[in-house]
């Protein structure tokens, strides 16, 4: 694309239509992304290690009362929670597909011996497998998917789990998903981020659909040396608290349960994501 594409864009685009997603799974960005999700100086990509130990303990002890269980970690990343569940007994199998997240969770399942598989996939195609007592989906990864997709992703789940076991879903509030729509577009210069390697700008803008309940978030990411411009966009879902649990049950799902956060308790960082505990029946 040219700098008068951006001129020439749709004033509205249709959500999903420019997109699916940021791309997690390009080699580049994945490689980029893998060093945000393992800083420990903010918790953009994977929230920092102090907050990612407090919710596996919470996990273990409050979800899970302490049963050792096979675990599955749907959009894994690079295997943040998968490995310490691992460390506390868990067999753990970890899915997503971000080549460099996979490939680190893996050298770091070799360096400690741990008992998990990771699987470079797509969570949307791939086959789960089952014996499940726990799956998770967190980070408000959830809301991204098609309504279609979504469907399926937790009919999946429901039939991976074993009987009276338990899905735990970490999504975005409605409140949170509309207030993104209605942000003012913004820019930044970079000498180099996720979106790219070279010296660029980032130009996002942000639309709220209110027939579809939606945002979608667009981003021109232009070439400093080259005035090239690629665009990315992600368009993401709004619930009700609801509508969650109607979904939930139209999978098979039982015993829903909403909780604040990965702690059980309020996280005054995390407002905008909620935590629904649901159980295979
Ligand atoms: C915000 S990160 C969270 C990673 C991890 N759950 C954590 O909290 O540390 C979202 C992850 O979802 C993955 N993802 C998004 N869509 C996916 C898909 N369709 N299939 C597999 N992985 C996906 C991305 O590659 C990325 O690793």
């Amino acid at each position: 694309m040219k700098l008068k594409d951006i001129l020439d864009r749709k004033s509205l685009p249709e959500p999903w239509s420019e997109g699916d997603n940021i791309p997690w799974n390009d080699p580049g960005f994945s490689r980029r992304m893998l060093r945000e999700h393992l800083t420990q100086s903010h918790d953009l990509a994977s929230r920092r290690s102090v907050r990612i130990d407090a919710h596996v303990d919470w996990i273990h002890r409050e979800m899970l009362s302490g049963r050792l269980v096979k675990v599955l970690d749907l959009a894994c990343g690079p295997g943040l929670y998968a490995s310490r569940l691992a460390r506390l007994g868990h067999r753990c199998v970890g899915i997503d597909f971000s080549p460099a997240s996979i490939a680190y969770a893996k050298r770091q399942t070799v360096e400690e011996d741990l008992s998990c598989e990771y699987i470079h996939a797509d969570i949307r195609s791939i086959e789960y497998g089952s014996g499940f007592g726990l799956v998770m989906l967190i980070f408000g990864e959830f809301n991204v998917f098609r309504p279609s997709d979504a469907a399926r992703i937790l009919a999946n789940v429901h039939a991976a789990l074993d009987e009276g076991g338990v899905l735990l879903l970490e999504a975005h509030t409605g409140e949170a998903i509309r207030e993104f729509g209605l942000r003012p577009a913004s820019w930044y210069a970079s000498e180099s981020g996720v979106f790219s390697g070279l010296p660029h700008l980032c130009l996002q803008e942000n639309f709220w659909d209110a027939q579809s309940e939606t945002v979608t978030r667009r981003y021109f990411v232009v070439d400093a040396s080259s005035g090239e411009v690629t665009r990315y966009a992600q368009t993401l879902k709004a619930y009700t608290e609801e509508q969650y649990r109607a979904s939930l049950e139209a999978a098979g799902f039982g015993d829903v349960r909403f909780h604040p956060s990965l702690t059980g308790t309020d996280d005054v960082l995390q407002r905008d994501l909620l935590v629904i505990q649901a159980r295979r029946q």
